[in-house]
């Protein structure tokens, strides 16, 4: 399988199936109640909104391309699958449930261990990031890359903070002042997913952070090297899926942000 087997229209029909189950997680923002939120463990939240936006997402991809799924709430894995669909049907759940605007749904396709495509689609912005590999990243159609900025110095830099495991926490926070001290700021928007589709079109520089699982970073890491930007494990091997450690910039700033992270975590 490769992209040329894909029908010309599917990063559209992508983009359409996400922007449709992002509008319906949209409306339900409105509608939560306490009741409605349940724990997964310590500070992981779920509700069924998370639910069944995962359900509408594999109905409607299986009928777009027939595939396994690695989902994150029922975490469906099909190991007899090349073609895997690797979904978030919504990264970002703390800042939904607290009503806040900063949350995505994350669909990428997988063909054995290479991602094919991937969409990020934040309903409340409106903004869709899509790519298709070889084909450059987009941003509600049009193309983005990331930014030009060579330096730490001047760099805009998003993170996610340690929030129920928090073994690495002392060297996380030396870690964030190093980068607080090199960078123009740090940001820490709560969905990863965001954090690299804002690295593709330049808003940020870069983005690192540990402990995240593969549906929150198939879609957005494609669209990332799509826009022309690196990504690695903070060891800068490509094994950032399994290493759950991940650091993606615009390639200029890439060396410079792994040695703080080495120096840190070596
Ligand atoms: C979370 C978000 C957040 C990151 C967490 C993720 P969820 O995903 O991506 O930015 O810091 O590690 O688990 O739980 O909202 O889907
Ligand atoms: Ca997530
Ligand atoms: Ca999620």
């Amino acid at each position: 399988m490769t992209t040329a087997d894909l029908p010309a229209s599917f990063e559209t029909d992508l983009i359409g199936i996400a922007t449709e189950v992002g509008d319906w997680i949209k409306k339900q923002q409105r509608k939560l109640e306490l009741d409605d939120i349940e724990l997964k463990g310590h500070n992981d939240l779920v509700s069924y909104v998370d639910k069944t936006a995962e359900s509408m997402l594999t109905e409607r991809l299986h009928e777009l391309l027939p595939a396994g799924f690695l989902t994150e709430e029922e975490v469906t894995v099909d190991t007899d699958d090349e073609l895997v669909w690797v979904i978030d049907p919504l990264d970002g759940t703390t800042n939904f449930v607290h009503g806040l605007p900063v949350f995505s749904v994350s669909i990428a396709l997988k063909y054995r261990s290479e991602y094919l495509a991937g969409v990020v689609s934040i309903p409340t912005t409106e903004e869709n990031f899509s790519a298709i590999k070889g084909k450059g990243a987009k941003l509600n159609s049009k193309p983005i890359s990331v930014s030009k900025n060579h330096e730490l110095k001047g760099a805009l830099i998003a993170t996610g903070f340690p929030y129920h495991d928090f073994g690495l926490l002392d060297e996380y926070l030396e870690l964030l002042k190093k980068f607080i001290l090199s960078s123009r700021g740090v940001r820490r928007m709560g969905s990863a997913a965001i954090d690299l589709a804002y690295t593709a079109a330049g808003h940020f520089d870069g983005f690192y952070e540990y402990g995240l699982n593969e549906w929150d970073v198939a879609a957005g890491s494609l669209i990332l090297q799509e826009a022309g930007g690196t990504v690695s494990s903070w060891k800068n091997d490509h094994q950032f899926v399994s290493e759950k450690s991940i650091l993606a910039t615009n390639g200029s700033i890439h060396l410079e942000s792994l040695r703080l992270i080495q120096s840190v975590f070596d």
